[in-house]
C-alpha cells in the first residue's frame, strides 16, 4: 500500500482557520478530487466535522478520534492512525487528508506528499508540521498563476520518499 498525504498550505504552512479552509481555489479542489476519487481518505475528527456531516462523493472515509463512541453516518471510525492503516493495508493507495494533528502523526509513514503551496502568508489556527524534507525529493513542480477565479497563485508539488 502506498500512503500519500494531500494538503494545501500557505508559505507559512497554514492550512486552516476556525475549522475551515482559508482560501477558495477551484483548480486545487479539482486537483484534490482527481487524486482522491475512488480512494480511501483518512482524516481527523475535526476535519470530518468541517465537512458538515456530508462525506465527499465516491470515497471511503476513515475518521480518527479518541472518542470510543464516535460514530457518524458515511464514515468508519477508529481510535488511532495505526488502526486506520490496518484497514487500508490491502488497498493500492490511501490518502491522509488532514488536519494538522493527523498530518503530524502520519509523517513517518508517508511515501508521497502531494502539496499545494499557496503563495500567501495568512493567519490561521492549524498549521502543517515543520517537516523534515531530507528523506524526500521533489519530483513535480507545476505553477498555477492567480486569476479571476483564484485569489492567490500556487504551486503543485509532489515529494517522494527517497529509496
Ligand atoms: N489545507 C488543507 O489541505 C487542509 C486539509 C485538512 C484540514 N484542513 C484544516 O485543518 C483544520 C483541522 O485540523 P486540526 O489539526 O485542528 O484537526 P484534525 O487533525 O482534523 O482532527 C483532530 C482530532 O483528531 C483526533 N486525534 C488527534 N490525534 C489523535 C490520536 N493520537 N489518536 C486518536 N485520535 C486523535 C482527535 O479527535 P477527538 O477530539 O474526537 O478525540 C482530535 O481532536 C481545519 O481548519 C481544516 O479546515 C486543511
Amino acid at each position: 500500500m502506498v500512503l500519500k498525504a494531500i494538503v494545501a498550505y500557505g508559505e507559512n504552512r497554514v492550512i486552516g482557520k476556525d475549522n475551515d479552509l482559508i482560501w477558495h481555489l477551484p483548480d486545487d479542489l479539482k486537483h484534490f478530487k482527481r487524486h482522491t476519487a475512488g480512494k480511501t481518505i483518512i482524516m481527523g475528527r475535526k476535519t470530518w466535522d468541517s465537512l458538515g456531516g456530508i462525506p465527499l462523493p465516491k470515497r471511503r472515509h476513515i475518521v480518527i478520534s479518541r472518542q470510543a463512541d464516535f460514530n457518524a453516518k458515511g464514515c468508519e471510525s477508529v481510535q488511532s492512525l495505526e488502526a486506520a492503516l490496518a484497514l487500508v493495508e490491502h488497498e493500492q493507495e490511501a490518502f491522509i487528508v488532514g488536519g494538522a494533528q493527523i498530518y503530524e502523526l502520519a509523517l513517518p509513514y508517508l511515501d508521497i506528499l502531494e502539496i499545494t503551496v499557496v503563495h500567501a502568508t495568512l493567519d490561521g489556527h492549524a498549521y502543517f508540521p515543520d517537516w523534515d524534507k531530507t528523506p524526500f525529493e521533489r519530483t513535480v513542480q507545476v505553477y498555477h498563476p492567480a486569476d479571476d477565479h483564484h485569489e492567490y497563485s500556487f504551486t503543485f508539488e509532489t515529494w517522494n520518499r527517497k529509496r
